[in-house]
């Protein structure tokens, strides 16, 4: 992970030293730094100048109202999901125009904030929600600007979780059924098509099925046009994998996107891009504390106070996190299986992890900018953590931890 480094045996974030963050905001808490966050907003847009682009981050990785601020004011568009993510892109200043709605389950309502709002495009994933959308469009008399989510039926050979672009999938228009799907589109008059998307699945690691998912949508691309539809730009997705161990090697940004820019080369289309992970993952630590090691014959468990409730990737997909202490004081190295204190036994945040630690210590588990504080839950009535962003020299608490009365403020007793 590039934004920390150890420096005469501690652990730093930029300027930061995070044990001080642990100290001070307490744990477990979300950690990010913005300067790696830029860094890998930029590393798309430097390597798209010179094409007619957008990089429309996946908001659903990490929504903070922080990240979400430093990327608006990049320039950065928004690939959203729900009225939710709309309400947070809008709060921290991103442009309307920028914004792009995908997911197959929008609401009336949501299309209606959508369209009020002036949101640059609907990626729709199905013939009824084209339908729905053309009439709440009519309703409000307006035109509501569409791309078609296309499912390319490519294996993006990533864990079946997080994979999306099979014909099994929930996600999409089987790619049989997308001319016709367009025709109904151009048909519809509150609808005016713009464009064409797909997104394949999460964490790929390999650049073939990316390139052959674009492949596909561009063969359909020039089928649809052949209709006299035209498609003013294509969305290729997001989806790059990042390196959570050693021995992966992550999507090089730069080479996808001059993979895209070459096949794009020529043709009339402005490109779309939605990454998520690629610009939050490796810019994000959960930081935790050891409660308890607790050690039997079989098994060696360090007891931490981070559990599946802020973390969940290691329970739902077997993801691997990089477990690392916080300071290197003289202790013996041992192998645990670090768990949390939910009443799971999936709650594991590692197992066989060789570390040098005791009772009270800090650790940080890596890459946990994508999908950690965004996936939490208050499982066994856990207060959600604070989130920090480092920037140089400071960290601002960029949201407070919850409280233990904030969680069942909403409930009440029976008389
Ligand atoms: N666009 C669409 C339509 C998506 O569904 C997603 C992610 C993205 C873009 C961004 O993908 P990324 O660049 O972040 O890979 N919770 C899982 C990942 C689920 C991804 C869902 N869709 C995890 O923790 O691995």
């Amino acid at each position: 992970m590039s934004a920390i480094r150890r420096i005469d045996g501690e652990l730093w974030m930029e300027g930061v030293r995070l044990a001080e963050v642990a100290a001070r905001f307490g744990t477990p808490c979300y950690v990010y730094s913005r300067a790696a966050i830029e860094t890998a907003w930029r590393a798309f847009d430097d390597a798209l100048a010179g094409t007619d682009h957008l990089v429309c981050y996946a908001v659903k990785a990490n929504s903070n109202l922080a990240v979400l601020g430093l990327l608006a004011r990049l320039g950065s568009g928004f690939d959203i999901v729900s009225g939710g993510e709309l309400a947070r892109v809008l709060a921290a200043g991103g442009r309307p125009d920028r914004i792009i709605f995908s997911g197959v389950g929008k609401s009336e309502e949501e299309m209606r904030a959508a369209l009020s709002a002036g949101i640059r495009c609907f990626n729709v994933e199905s013939e009824p929600e084209l339908e729905r959308l053309d009439a709440v469009a009519r309703a409000m008399g307006v035109r509501a600007p569409v791309s078609l989510r296309v499912n390319p039926d490519v294996d993006a050979r990533t864990h079946p979780y997080i994979s999306t672009g099979l014909k099994g999938n929930k996600f999409g228009i089987a790619h049989h059924r997308a001319l016709a799907a367009y025709e109904l589109a151009a048909r519809l008059p509150n609808l005016r098509v713009t464009g064409i998307d797909c997104h394949i699945g999460s964490q790929i690691l390999d650049m073939a099925p990316l390139e052959e998912a674009l492949e596909r949508v561009l063969e359909l691309a020039a089928a649809v046009a052949a209709r006299g539809i035209p498609i003013a730009h294509v969305d290729v997705g997001g989806g790059l994998g990042i390196r959570y161990r050693e021995e992966e090697t992550a999507l090089d940004i730069g080479r996808w996107c001059a993979a895209v820019v070459a096949r794009l080369a020529g043709s009339p289309y402005s490109l779309v891009l939605e990454p998520g992970r690629a610009i939050v993952g490796n810019a994000g630590v959960l930081l935790s504390r050891v409660e308890y090691l607790k050690l039997d014959k079989d098994r060696r468990f360090a007891i931490v106070d981070a559990s599946m409730s802020e973390l969940i990737r290691p329970a739902l997909y077997e993801a691997w996190h990089e477990i690392v202490p916080l300071a290197a004081p003289d202790r013996p190295e041992a192998l645990y299986d670090v768990v949390g204190p939910v009443c799971e036994s999936s709650d594991v945040l590692g197992t066989d992890r060789r570390l040098a630690i005791a009772p009270g210590d800090g650790i940080a588990i890596l890459s946990a900018g994508a999908y950690g504080m965004v996936m939490s839950s208050n499982y066994n009535s856990r207060p959600r953590p604070a989130e920090v962003m480092v920037d140089g020299a400071r960290a601002v608490q960029v949201r407070a931890r919850e409280t233990t009365g904030s969680l069942f403020a909403g409930e009440s007793t029976l008389d």
